[in-house]
C-alpha cells in the first residue's frame, strides 16, 4: 500500500555543510600524513622509454618518487562478475601510454609544495607513436554494438507520410564537481583504509583489492560525504591504487588531491556523441516509426556503452523502433556516466526531431507530444509501471501559459529588437533499484543508528532516509546516525543511475517496521507508544536491533551475496513484469539579443513524474541543479581538443565555461507526486538524472521559435546565430 505524500522537511546535513563542519575525504586529519603529486605523461600516445627520477629525489622533503618499475601489472577480471565488477581495475602506472595526461609516476613529500616541485623535476624520454584525437580522424575505429529493436521500423516507415532525417551531435563534457578527487591511503596492522569521493565504496573496495592482489576482506573504503559525485565517482578512479600501493610501499598514509587539470584527463567524461534520427508519422499525424543511429567516442579498451536507446524508445510508445549504436575507438581516456548518461544527449537530439516533425505536421509541440500517450515498453510488450508524462506535460504548459503562445518561428519581438522564444522538452530516465542490506539499532540512552548501503553526494539520501525513520519511529532526530559510504559497517552497492531514493526509502521502511514488530515482542505484545528509547529504558533493554535486506521487483535472492562481493546487484529498469521510468517536461522562454545574439533563459518551468517524492526540500533541489546543467550543456560547455597534441585543451574551469549565477533565471519546479504502485513499497522512482533529461532540447526548441534557426548540435554559442 504505497504511503501518504511526504512533507517539507529540512535538509538533515545543511547546518553541517553551511558551517563547514562536514568532512569530506581529503579533510579527514590523518596523524603523520605524506603528500603526493602525480607525473603525467605529455604525448598523447606511445612510450615512456626511461624516467630520471634523481632530481625530483634531491629535493627537500621528497620522500620517494614511484614509477612503474614499482607496480606488479594488476590481476585480471572475477570470473563470472558482472559490471564494474567485471571490468579489469584501472592500471596503475605503466611506461606504455594511452593519453595525453596519463600519470607516469608519483612522488610523496612530506608537504604538498615539495611533491609538487618533485613531480615537475622528473624527467621522462619519451617514444611517440601517431594517435587518433578525434573521431574524425584517421585511425579512428567504428565498433557496433547490439541493436534495440521493436516491431519492424522499416516496413513502418515506408508507410510513413511524413518523414523528418536529422543529424545532430553534442560535445564531449566533463563534469566538474566542487569536491575534486582524492584518495588518502593508510597502511596499518595489517589492513589498508581509503578515505576518497567515491560513489561505489565496495566497488572501491574490489577493484583495489584486484589491482594490488589483496584479500578485499583487509580493505576498507569510507566515502561518508561526496562533495558532488555526478558519475564521475561512480568508476573506480585512476589514483586510487597508486596511492594505496605507495602508502603500503612506505608504510606512511599518504593523501593525493588530483589538481583540476589533471581530472580532465583522468577521469571519466561526458563522450562526444552523434545522432541520425529519423521519425515517421502516419497521414493521422502519429509517430509511428523511428530509425535512429548513434555513436560516440570511446578509447581503445574502454566499455561505456552507447546505450542511447534507453529513454527514446519508453518516451511515447512508438511500436516500431530500430535503434543502432557504435563505439569510435580513438585515443583517449575512456569516457563513462556523467548525469544522464545516455538520455540526456539522446533527448536533445530526439526531443529536437520531434520538435521538427510536429512543426512539419503543422501541430502544436505540446498537444503533438500529448497525442502520444504509452502504456506499454515497446521492446518488452510488458506494461510501464507509471507513465505521468502526460500529467507533466499539461501540468507544465499551464504554469508557463503555453496557451498563449504564438507558433510562427520569429513571431515574438521586444521593442529593442530581442526575440523571445518558448520551446518544450521532454524527457524519460530508467527506474532501477540495488539491492541493500541494512542494520537499524535504536538505544535506550537516546540514540538511533542505521547502516545501510547509499552514498550521500550531495543529492541528500540522509535527508530521506531521515524522512521515513521519522515518520515510521519516535525517535530522536538529533542522535540519529546514518551510517553509509562505508564498508566496514555493511556492504555499499554503488549510488548512481538514479537509483537511490528507491533502495533507501523501502529498506528504511521495511527496518522501521521489522524494528517496530521486535518492540513489541519485548513490550509482551504491546504495540509501542512514545518515545521508543524510553521505552526501552522503561524496559530495561540497552536497545534493540534489526537487520533486514531489500531486493528489486523480481530480483533473486543471489543478488545479496553479489552485492556484498562485488558492490553491484542491479535490477530493472526491465522488470520481469513491468519496465518502469520517470518522466518529465521543461518549459522554456529564451531571449535572443539582436545585436550579440546571446542567448538568456529568464525562465524554466519544469514537472517531474518521480512517483512518491520522499524529501520535497531536496527533490526540488536536484531539479534545479539539472536544469542548470542542462542550460550549461545547451549554451556553454564543451571540452575541446588541439588535434596536434591530442588531450583536452580546456581543462580549467576558467576555458571550460560553465553557468554563473547571472545566467540562471527563474526555475519553476514541482511533481506530480503520485506513487508507483508496482516499484516498490513505497512508490518511489529515481529523479537525480531525469531532472535534467530534455531540458537542454526545450532550450533549442525555444531558440528556433525565437529565431526561425533550427541548430542541431550543443552548445549554441553566438556564433551559431549570427
Ligand atoms: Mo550517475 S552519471 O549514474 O552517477
Amino acid at each position: 500500500m504505497p504511503a501518504e505524500k511526504f512533507a517539507e522537511r529540512e535538509r538533515v546535513d545543511a547546518r553541517d555543510k553551511v558551517l563547514g563542519k562536514t568532512e569530506y575525504a581529503a579533510d579527514i586529519a590523518v596523524p603523520g600524513l605524506l603528500f603526493a603529486m602525480l607525473v603525467p605523461a605529455r604525448i598523447a600516445k606511445g612510450r615512456a622509454t626511461a624516467l630520471t627520477t634523481d632530481a625530483a629525489g634531491r629535493i627537500p622533503d621528497v620522500v620517494r618518487v614511484f614509477t612503474p618499475a614499482d607496480f606488479p601489472p594488476p590481476a585480471g577480471p572475477d570470473k563470472g562478475a558482472k559490471g564494474p565488477a567485471a571490468a579489469p581495475p584501472p592500471p596503475t602506472l605503466q611506461m606504455d601510454i594511452a593519453y595525453l595526461g596519463q600519470p607516469l609516476a608519483l612522488v610523496v613529500a612530506r608537504t604538498l609544495e615539495a611533491a609538487i616541485e618533485g613531480a615537475e623535476a622528473v624527467q621522462v624520454v619519451y617514444a611517440p607513436d601517431s594517435f587518433s584525437p578525434l573521431i574524425t580522424s584517421p585511425g579512428a575505429v567504428r565498433e557496433p554494438a547490439e541493436d534495440v529493436k521493436a516491431g519492424d521500423a522499416s516496413r513502418a516507415m515506408a508507410k510513413a507520410s511524413t518523414v523528418v532525417d536529422v543529424e545532430y551531435e553534442c560535445p564531449a563534457q566533463h563534469h566538474n564537481p566542487i569536491e575534486m578527487l582524492s584518495t588518502t591511503a593508510v597502511w596499518s596492522g595489517g589492513r589498508l583504509t581509503i578515505y576518497e569521493g567515491t560513489q561505489g565504496a565496495s566497488v572501491v573496495r574490489s577493484n583495489v583489492a584486484r589491482a594490488l592482489r589483496l584479500d578485499p576482506t583487509s580493505v576498507d573504503v569510507k566515502s561518508n560525504y561526496i562533495g558532488g559525485g555526478f558519475g564521475q565517482k561512480g568508476a573506480p578512479q585512476r589514483q586510487t591504487a597508486i596511492v594505496a600501493h605507495a602508502a603500503m610501499l612506505l608504510g606512511r598514509p599518504v593523501k593525493l588531491v588530483v589538481p583540476r587539470g589533471q581530472i580532465f584527463h583522468n577521469a571519466t567524461f561526458r563522450p562526444r556523441s552523434r545522432h541520425r534520427i529519423k521519425i515517421g508519422a502516419d497521414a493521422s499525424g502519429k509517430m509511428v516509426a523511428v530509425c535512429y543511429d548513434a555513436d560516440h567516442q570511446q578509447s581503445r579498451k574502454g566499455q561505456f556503452p552507447p546505450a542511447y536507446h534507453e529513454a527514446p524508445v519508453q518516451m511515447y510508445g512508438i511500436a516500431d523502433y530500430l535503434g543502432t549504436a557504435a563505439h569510435v575507438r580513438i585515443d583517449t581516456q575512456s569516457p563513462g556516466y556523467m548525469r544522464a548518461p545516455h538520455p540526456h544527449p539522446s533527448c536533445f537530439a530526439f526531443e529536437g526531431a520531434v520538435d521538427e516533425l510536429a512543426y512539419k505536421l503543422g501541430r502544436d509541440p505540446v498537444a503533438f507530444r500529448l497525442a502520444h500517450n504509452a502504456t506499454a515498453d515497446p521492446i518488452t510488450g510488458h506494461p510501464l509501471s507509471s507513465r505521468f508524462l502526460n500529467e507533466c506535460i499539461a501540468e507544465g504548459a499551464r504554469r508557463f501559459g503555453w496557451d498563449k503562445r504564438d507558433p510562427r518561428p520569429g513571431s515574438i519581438v521586444l521593442a529593442d529588437g530581442t526575440q523571445v522564444g518558448w520551446g518544450v522538452g521532454c524527457g524519460a530516465y530508467p527506474s532501477i533499484t540495488s539491492a541493500n542490506i541494512s542494520r537499524l539499532r535504536v538505544c535506550a540512552d537516546g540514540t538511533t543508528r542505521f547502516a545501510l548501503s547509499g552514498h550521500e553526494m550531495g543529492q541528500g539520501i540522509r535527508t530521506v532516509i531521515t524522512a521515513v525513520l521519522l515518520r515510521e519511529l519516535d525517535i530522536d532526530p538529533n542522535q540519529l546516525e546514518i551510517l553509509i559510504g562505508d564498508t566496514s559497517v555493511t556492504p555499499q552497492h554503488m549510488t548512481a543511475g538514479s537509483w537511490g531514493t528507491a533502495s533507501v526509502a523501502p529498506i528504511a521502511e521495511k527496518a522501521a517496521r521489522a524494528l517496530k514488530t521486535s518492540m513489541a515482542d519485548l513490550l509482551g505484545g504491546r504495540q509501542p507508544e512514545g518515545s521508543l528509547h524510553r521505552q526501552l529504558a522503561t524496559v530495561r533493554r540497552p536497545f534493540v536491533e534489526v537487520e533486514v535486506s531489500q531486493l528489486g521487483p523480481g530480483q533473486e535472492a543471489k543478488a545479496l551475496q553479489q552485492l556484498t562481493d562485488t558492490g553491484y546487484a542491479l535490477a530493472g529498469p526491465a522488470y520481469p513484469e513491468f519496465t518502469s521510468f520517470s518522466y518529465i517536461a521543461h518549459f522554456v522562454e529564451v531571449r535572443v539579443e539582436p545585436r550579440t545574439r546571446r542567448v538568456r533563459v529568464p525562465r524554466v518551468v519544469s514537472v517531474a513524474d518521480c512517483g512518491r517524492v520522499i524529501s520535497p526540500r531536496t527533490s526540488e533541489s536536484q531539479v534545479l541543479g539539472g536544469v542548470v546543467w542542462a542550460i550549461g550543456s545547451a549554451l556553454r560547455e564543451g571540452s575541446e581538443v588541439d588535434a596536434r597534441y591530442g588531450g583536452w585543451l580546456n581543462n580549467d574551469l576558467a576555458d571550460y565555461v560553465v553557468p554563473v549565477n547571472a545566467d540562471i533565471g527563474d526555475i519553476q519546479v514541482s511533481f506530480i507526486d503520485r506513487p508507483d504502485s508496482m516499484i516498490n513499497s513505497i512508490g518511489a522512482k529515481g529523479l537525480g538524472e531525469v531532472a535534467m533529461v530534455g531540458a537542454a532540447a526545450a532550450i533549442a526548441n525555444a531558440i528556433y521559435h525565437a529565431t526561425g534557426r533550427r541548430v542541431r548540435k550543443m552548445p549554441i554559442r553566438v556564433e551559431d546565430l549570427l
